[in-house]
Order: C-alpha cells, then structure tokens, then sequence
C-alpha cells in the first residue's frame, strides 16, 4: 500500500480543521445529527466520489424501529435517490449490509438492494465478502460469518487506484516459467489484487472475540455503538475509490468510522447521523484524531490466529472426558 498518511507530527503542523454542521463548499469536516434524508437534500448534486456506509438492517437494533422488509425497502429508496444524486459521475457506492431474519428464515439484504440499485441505472463492480471468523453461534442453521458491501459506479469510467491497496504476495518469488519473460518474477512489485473476499476483525465485541486477550489488545477502537466500520474496512474503499481532497460521504455514519478513514488519508468528509450520542462519540474520535491520539486498529495488520498457548484455546477439563482427540 502507498503510504500518504500524515504522521504525528505532521498532524500537529497543520492547522485543525473545524467541524460544520451543515454543507459548505469550504469545510473539510461535515458532521450532522438529524435524519439521512432531510440532510441529504442540501448537499449539492454530483459532488462525492465515495459513498460508502451501512444502513440499518431493520432488525431491532437500539436505533431502529423494526417493520415489514416491503416497508423498510420503500423507506430506503428516496434516500438512495438522494444519494445516486449526489454522488460524482465518476464516483462509487459501497452500501454495506448483512442480513434481515424473521422467523428463523434469513433474508441477505445486498440481494434486495442490488435490484433498488440497479433501477438506478448503478453497475455493480464487486459483492466484497467481508468476512470474520467470530459471531454468534447458530443452532438451526451454519453460524454467520460474512456480510458483504456491494460496490457500484455510477458510470463505466470511475476512479479505482488498484495500486494504493495491493497486499502482500503469497509467492512475490514466482517467475514465469515459459515464454520470452522466462524466470522473471511473475508478480506485482508492489503487490497483490486482495480479491473480493475481505478478512477484518468484525465489531463481535459481545461474542466473546475480546476474552483472547491479544485480539482485544489488537483492536482498540470499540465505542458504545453496537455496529460500527472497522476502520480498516473503510480505509481500503477510500485508496482505491477516490483521490486526496475528494469528498466522501456516510449517510448513516454512527460513530464516524468512515469520516476518520477519510480524514487519515486527506479527503474531506461528510456524515449524519439520528442519535446525538453517536454524534458527540464521532465528534471526539475526530478530535482525537486531529490531535494525534486516536486508537486505532492499523491497515493491514493481519488479523490474530490463536497459538494454542491461550487459556481460551485449551480444551476445558470438563470436556476431556466426553471427547476423543485425533492424535
Ligand atoms: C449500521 S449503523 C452504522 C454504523 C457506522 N457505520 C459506524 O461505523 O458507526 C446504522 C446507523 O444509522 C443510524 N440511523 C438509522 N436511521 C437513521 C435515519 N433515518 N437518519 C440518520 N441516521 C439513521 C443509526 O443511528 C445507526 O448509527
């Protein structure tokens, strides 16, 4: 990945920029609280090159009010326009969902938003797998363990910098092994396309991911919000699909996960948000990233694979004798 993050240091040079609370073509920072939809009408047409969030999911969270998945899509609709509106000719969507469950009977919400998205004449570039390895766990089905982002443009010519977010090769010493480049190395020097299928630690706080003690001391960046962006997750939508200085948008931006991603990486940032405590939260994480003291889970830090040493990995005694172990 190309490095363009300020450090620091950097950061304390620079002057703060402030926060506004509604659209100015002057502010690098947009942070408001009030509904999605009433604040998506002010905010100029064609201007962000990266809309990027997660809807409610129309479960039953803190925040939401749960209702029939008909009435909950035709809810979401006038907002999408808003956005498809505003979002730049050469910019992308990346909506971020997992799945509706009534009854037992799991419904995946990209499904249903792939056909609003496409009326609106978006093409889908990839459905990106987000996948995490804790959850809760099932007993009438196969635990959970991905939700996806389906990334759209809005047209056929859309920036996508592939560059600023290749990943370690596997092999970087695999060569080509016939025709004229024979030997040469095969690969990218700067490394791998990381494919469709994301693997980043998910917000599972409750599910019991922060009893390992290395993983909780790897991700520090839990807030009261119930459901929020790694970082990380959005940082990587932010390199490929814009530029410094573009604006990047979050309808329905909780603690702001997706505003810090952008500020990291010199892009100007607009949220919203109903809930004054998410608000206020998302206010103090970009002071602490101003000031050089957000915590923050780096890009690229591969995710923690248990030693077998941890408490946590060891078979309880209870357990010895009802199991046998392959040796
Ligand atoms: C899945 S969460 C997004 C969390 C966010 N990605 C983060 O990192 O914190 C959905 C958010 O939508 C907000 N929300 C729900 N209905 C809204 C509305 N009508 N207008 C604005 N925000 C809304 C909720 O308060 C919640 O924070």
């Amino acid at each position: 990945m190309v490095n363009k993050v300020k450090s620091q240091t950097e950061l304390s040079l620079f002057p703060k920029p402030k926060i506004s609370d509604c659209f100015s073509v002057e502010s690098r920072i947009i942070l408001h609280q009030g509904d999605s939809y009433d604040f998506l009408k002010t905010i100029p047409s064609n201007i962000a090159m990266l809309i990027i969030t997660s809807p409610p999911y129309n479960v039953g969270k803190e925040y939401e009010t749960r209702t029939s998945m008909q009435a909950y899509l035709e809810s979401q609709e006038p907002v999408i326009d808003q956005l498809v509106r505003i979002l730049n000719d050469k910019g992308s969507i990346c909506w971020q969902v997992g799945n509706f469950v009534e009854d037992s009977e799991v419904f995946p919400l990209d499904i249903f938003y792939y056909n609003i998205f496409k009326k609106k004449q978006l093409k889908l570039r990839n459905r990106i797998i987000w996948h995490f390895g804790h959850g809760l766990h099932a007993s009438k089905r196969f635990s959970g363990r991905y939700e996806t982002v389906l990334w759209f443009s809005k047209s056929d010519d859309y920036v996508f910098n592939l560059d600023d977010v290749r990943i370690p090769a596997k092999y970087p010493g695999k060569t080509h092994f016939k025709g004229k480049n024979k030997g040469k190395p095969s690969g990218n020097p700067l490394g791998k396309n990381p494919s469709d299928i994301w693997e980043l630690i998910a917000n599972e706080w409750g599910s019991g991911l922060w009893n390992i003690p290395n993983v909780k001391a790897n991700h520090p960046e839990k807030t009261i919000h119930p459901c929020q962006f790694p970082i990380e997750l959005v940082e990587r939508c932010v390199l490929a699909l814009t530029n410094e200085n573009d604006w990047i948008l979050d309808s329905y931006c909780g603690v702001g996960s997706a505003l810090i991603a952008g500020l990291i990486h010199n892009r100007k940032v607009i949220g919203c948000d109903k809930e004054a405590n998410y608000i206020s939260v998302a206010k103090e994480r970009i002071a602490d990233f101003l000031n050089g003291t957000l915590k923050k889970r780096p890009l690229g830090k591969p995710v923690y694979v248990a030693t077998g040493r941890e408490k946590v990995a060891q078979i309880p005694n209870e357990w010895k004798s009802q199991i046998s172990i392959d040796k």
